[in-house]
């Protein structure tokens, strides 16, 4: 759309354009699908790490928390509500130290295990180190993650240990979930945990971070490695859907070789190549030591506003990357991408509470980067079979922030509240004219995008998310509709005051959606958003 159609645009729909804002077009082809967006792109990832198990989410059957077989009551309806597709467990790191056997048998005889968290330099100085972050009593084992999956309407998703456990572990752990009630001694260790039906665990993490925590393993071995742990794999009538440990942000070079070297047997077995990429401070004149270079959650410039919302667009890049490397040995496609970490990650100093390692501060800043993220894979919706934030509670970009008996969501829960409808919707293909936001990393002149947004169909029903990512600026936004006809338009808008709000224990509310106007006038539809904001238009169409 060019600038003097757009302004013709403006101009019929009686625009305030008002000086200090920007004004933005979007086109939404609604003759245009790109695929469906998979439910599993909202994806989630739960690893005992600080307090995202214990405390976030298992409090245990006796405590006075209100709880549904030991799991948080108010998580599990705050998650459930957010139509949750998959759960990743039990690590990222921890996942390659974990023995599955330890979280069988009766809870009292369980061993208790040192944490891999034990030694990380993010423990905050006055958390307590002897409870269960550090000395994990395995009280929540696979059934209990599995029960906690099917409370919250997810599919859980494991990801086995590589490094530190033969491949005949892993088999074994494939036939304590899934073989036939009274099969096997292992379907009957399962009965004694309280689950004699087959589990019917379909997603598996061939061991994580491979390249790194993961067993420091080159693209080469890793690549023996998967095809020894996945070869002659018992199904038990499950449709399997492996997935191996993709490359840390876009190294093409791990993919390229791991590809290349697993081969045809390998391949076959591969259903999802699993990418992780973290935005943080690392970039611009900042050191780019990956532990010292991390900004502060709350208490951001304006250069590190755009440095970490230009770190999450990079997402974009990234999966065209990969997918081009991966098209080389699978030309057909066949292996999708599952970026299974994802998310901002800032220094320690705003944990929740201090046993929350890792835990971080989650502002209106991290609900663009959410939104933005999301905008991404839904326009490669052909490309991206699943992706989990990392993490689900207390740890990372959180959904949640809870401890003993206070609980809060954070501006990211109020995200995947807003998109949930966007899910196994059609994506359809957008473009939008728009002014870039020019700002200064390191004294040089850089550039962000002003506008992020995707758009999905369901029967006549279409979803719009558009997200403002100008830090002081509102943006006024046409949208024309190119093969449909708006008839309504309802809109919500997650804003605050200043990007740095955040929620908390005690201000739970500060950061919380609220309908906001848009209009239709034939087949455009405008809407004002707001400075470092979120909305949603839910347009019915005639
Ligand atoms: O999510 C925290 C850690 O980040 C995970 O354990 C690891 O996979 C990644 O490096």
């Amino acid at each position: 759309m060019l600038r003097r159609s757009f302004l013709s645009t403006a101009a019929a729909l009686a625009l305030p354009l008002r000086g200090q804002g920007s004004t933005t077009q979007i086109d939404v082809m609604v003759n245009e699908p790109i695929a469906t967006i998979a439910p599993e792109i909202y994806g989630h990832f739960v690893e005992h790490l600080g307090a995202v198990v214990y405390d976030g989410i298992w409090v245990g059957e006796s405590s006075k928390i209100a709880n549904v077989r030991g799991v948080r009551k108010a998580l599990l309806d705050a998650l459930r509500a957010i139509k949750p597709a998959v759960i990743r467990w039990p690590g990222g790191c921890f996942a390659d130290q974990y023995d599955w056997r330890d979280g069988t048998g009766p809870h009292a005889q369980r061993p208790t295990r040192t944490n891999f968290w034990v030694d990380s330099r993010e423990w905050p100085k006055n958390a307590r180190r002897d409870g269960p972050e550090t000395f994990d009593p395995n009280h929540f084992g696979t059934v209990e993650f599995v029960r906690f999956c099917r409370a919250a309407g997810a599919e859980p998703y494991l990801a086995a240990n590589l490094r530190s456990l033969p491949a005949q572990d892993f088999w074994r752990w494939v036939e304590y979930c899934n073989a036939p009630a009274g099969s096997t001694t292992l379907a009957r260790l399962r009965e004694a945990d309280g689950e004699r039906a087959p589990l019917k665990v379909r997603y598996w993490g061939v061991g994580n971070e491979s390249w790194g925590c993961g067993g420091n393993f080159s693209a080469d071995e890793y690549a023996v490695e998967f095809r020894r742990f996945t070869a002659w794999l018992p199904s038990y009538g499950v449709d399997l859907a492996l997935i191996g440990s993709g490359p840390n942000g876009d190294s093409r070079e791990w993919t390229r070789k791991f590809f290349e070297k697993a081969g045809r047997s390998g391949l076959g077995k591969l259903w999802g190549w699993g990418a992780h990429h973290y935005s943080w401070n690392a970039s611009g004149g900042r050191t780019r030591d990956w532990f010292d270079g991390k900004g502060d959650a709350v208490q951001f410039d304006e250069e590190q506003y755009y440095e970490i919302l230009s770190q999450a667009n990079s997402m974009d890049s990234i999966i065209r990357s990969q997918w081009g490397v991966m098209g080389e040995a699978d030309p057909q496609h066949r292996v999708k991408l599952a970026i299974d970490e994802w998310g901002s990650w800032y220094k320690p100093g705003t944990e929740p509470f201090p046993e929350a390692l890792i835990g971080q501060q989650n502002t209106m800043r991290d609900a663009v980067l959410a939104a933005l993220s999301f905008d991404i894979f839904h326009r490669h919706a052909e490309k991206v079979a699943m992706t989990n934030i990392a993490q689900l509670v207390n740890c990372l970009q959180s959904l949640f922030f809870a401890h003993e008996d206070k609980f809060a969501l954070t501006p990211t829960y109020h995200v995947f509240e807003m998109y949930s409808p966007h899910q196994g919707g059609q994506a359809l293909r957008t473009e939008a004219v728009e002014p870039s936001i020019s700002y200064k990393r390191n004294g040089q002149p850089a550039l962000l995008p002003r506008l992020s947004s995707s758009a999905s169909l369901k029967g006549r029903t279409l979803t719009l998310t558009l997200s403002n990512l100008h830090m002081k600026q509102a943006a006024e936004v046409t949208i024309r509709l190119h093969g449909a006809q708006p008839s309504t338009v309802e809109a919500v808008t997650l804003a605050a005051e200043d990007p740095r709000a955040h929620n908390t224990f005690a201000q739970p509310n500060a950061v919380q959606p609220a309908k906001s106007a848009a209009s239709v006038k034939g087949e455009l539809l405008a809407v004002i958003c707001p400075p470092a904001s979120v909305s949603r238009l839910t347009v019915a169409l005639r």
